[in-house]
């Protein structure tokens, strides 16, 4: 059995939904989905802040892949992960696939509570492999969507981004690996023999980086006329972040300084060992603002 957390979301949900697809395939493999959400009989109920849930999210699991639950304070997740690592020992899981932050985040905020939760894992009683995903596509099509009104308004497309690019993954490209690495792992554990991804810490940085003059050349083409950029400061930037949850607003803040220092460029992958032809992160992106453009261009006909 292989149980999946988090699949109420979008990483999970692919992971799962990739999982059934090889389910069964003549050895038996079975997949069960846990979220917070989960109604304990499709969906395995398994809440991270509410450890008593575990034991029984986790019965039977021999391969559990621990989609991280990022999204609250660092004491919060620290209590969060530590708790899943607790249960998955004592649910006897021999081994964990963790989803963790790549090496380019490194100097994130958000990177505490995962080179926290890969310290604990690494001192676990089961056999661990670490996939260090990238930061979303999404991350930068919400950048450029953010930027699109004022684009069209001025010409000028404005982001905190200075002179830095990020390295973004397609979250598919990232599910498509967890579907394999889990499995293998589950193949191996079943087989008895070598694990061949136990121990191991794979860096799935994405492939492309995109910077402000990137984002605002993709809205210069949705829009069909020139586009500038021009870099916003951070200083700038901080008043428009207070309706956010203020741990969130600390962690945008941080990516952005991350790209305007040039840490988030990465500089080598071990995607393209696991994905054939990653997805286009710059069609991605496009694809968002082409719809969204399209979306302004009949407001402003309609009204
Ligand atoms: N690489 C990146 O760029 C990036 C960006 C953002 C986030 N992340 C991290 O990657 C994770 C997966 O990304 P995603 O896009 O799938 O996020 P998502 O769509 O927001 O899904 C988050 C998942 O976390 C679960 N969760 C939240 N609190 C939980 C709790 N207390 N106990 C158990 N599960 C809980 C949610 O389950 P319920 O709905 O059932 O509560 C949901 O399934 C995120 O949680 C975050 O840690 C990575």
């Amino acid at each position: 059995m292989i149980v999946v957390t988090g699949v109420s979301g979008a990483l999970g949900g692919s992971i799962l939904a990739g999982l059934r697809a090889v389910e069964g395939i003549g050895e038996g493999m079975e997949v069960a989905g846990a979220s917070s959400s989960g109604d304990g009989e499709r969906v395995r109920h398994a809440d991270f802040d509410r450890p008593e849930t575990l034991e029984e999210a986790f019965a039977g699991a021999k391969v559990l892949v621990f989609v991280s639950a990022g999204y609250a304070e660092d004491d919060v997740v620290l209590a969060r992960h530590g708790a899943v690592v607790g249960a998955a020992a004592d649910a006897g899981v021999e081994h964990v696939i963790y989803t963790s932050l790549a090496g380019s985040g490194d100097r994130l905020t958000i990177a505490l509570a995962h080179r926290w939760t890969e310290a604990r894992l690494a001192g676990a009683p089961f056999d661990v492999t670490v996939l260090r995903n990238g930061l979303y596509a999404e991350i930068a099509a919400g950048l450029a969507l953010a930027g699109l009104p004022d684009a069209v308004e001025s010409g000028v497309f404005a982001a905190p981004l200075g002179t830095g690019r990020v390295s973004v993954v397609a979250r598919e490209d990232l599910a498509a690996v967890a579907v394999r690495v889990a499995a293998e792992a589950w193949r191996d554990v079943v087989a008895g023999g070598e694990r061949r991804h136990a121990g191991r810490t794979y860096e799935l940085e994405g492939l492309d980086a995109v910077g402000g003059h990137d984002l605002a050349a993709i809205v210069a083409e949705a829009l069909g006329r020139p586009v500038t950029y021009a870099a916003v400061p951070l200083g700038a930037v901080r008043p428009a972040l207070a309706g956010m949850e203020p741990y969130q607003a600390g962690h945008t803040i941080s990516t952005y300084a991350n790209v305007v220092a040039g840490l988030l460029e990465a500089r080598g992958s071990d995607l393209p060992a696991f994905v054939e032809s990653p997805r286009p992160v710059r069609d991605l992106i496009a694809a968002a603002v082409n719809q969204a453009a399209e979306g302004l261009s009949a407001e402003a006909a309609a009204g």
